[in-house]
């Protein structure tokens, strides 16, 4: 299973982004950037012109968590400012296929959420059009809540579907992920880590993720 960690964006220091970049570019897989419109989720949190600033400082490639209640609305300007995957809520898109489509022809690879309340079934019509599930683990709106262990079986009915179907979707696990968290995430199917509070709020980012790591792969 090749494993990958997304320190999410939003737990850093708003006052130096570009910094708070080269604070975790050794050692993450994926940059995840949650964009909030507060209508979906109360917060507003960032958007586009962000994401078109930080896409010269990083290579790393950019998983946007679209928490928004109108994600087409923004699809091509996130594909201009740099966006590579776009994933959208089952609650706001209930049929997706239009939107997985439009982002497939606009080059962006397609993920679908699942919030920690809504049922796997919500989803599992849409699974092989999507590249990645991200199933929420926390409830969605701000860094640093609590893991919700209840999603677990959820996960494992996402890589039960997945392996079974011979798929190669992504499970991505969003929310109150730590080293203690970790573990249970990954034994239920998971093999994409969001990380926001765990990586960005400790002293040494980027020893954060090679300890998340370790625990993922098994040697924590
Ligand atoms: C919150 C976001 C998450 C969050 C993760 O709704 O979707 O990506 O920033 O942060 P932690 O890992 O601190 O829960
Ligand atoms: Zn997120």
């Amino acid at each position: 299973m090749r494993y990958q960690i997304a320190p999410s964006l939003l737990a850093a220091d708003f006052t130096r982004l570009g910094e708070e970049l080269t604070r975790i570019a050794d050692e993450a897989d994926l940059l995840h950037l949650d964009l909030m419109d507060g209508h979906f989720v109360p917060t507003i949190s960032f958007g586009p012109p962000v994401i078109a600033a930080l896409r010269s400082r990083t290579a790393l490639p950019f998983d946007c968590h679209l928490m928004v209640t109108n994600p087409a609305d923004h699809l091509d300007t996130l594909r201009d400012a740099g966006a590579d995957l776009v994933s959208v809520h089952i609650e706001t898109v209930p049929d997706p296929t239009t939107f997985a489509a439009s982002a497939r022809a606009a080059g962006l690879r397609f993920g679908l959420v699942l919030a920690p309340g809504t049922p796997w079934y919500a989803v599992e019509p849409f699974v092989e059009l999507s590249d990645l599930l991200v199933v929420m683990s926390a409830e969605p709106g701000a860094p640093g809540r609590s893991f919700v262990p209840e999603v677990l079986p959820k996960i494992e009915l996402a890589r039960k579907w997945v392996d079974s179907h011979g798929l190669a979707t992504d499970i991505e696990v969003d929310g109150g992920i730590t080293e203690a968290t970790a573990g249970a995430a990954r034994d239920a199917g998971a093999n994409v880590f969001v990380a926001g509070a765990s990586v960005f709020r400790s002293s040494d980012p980027q020893a954060a993720i090679r300890r998340l790591r370790d625990v993922i792969e098994g040697r924590g």
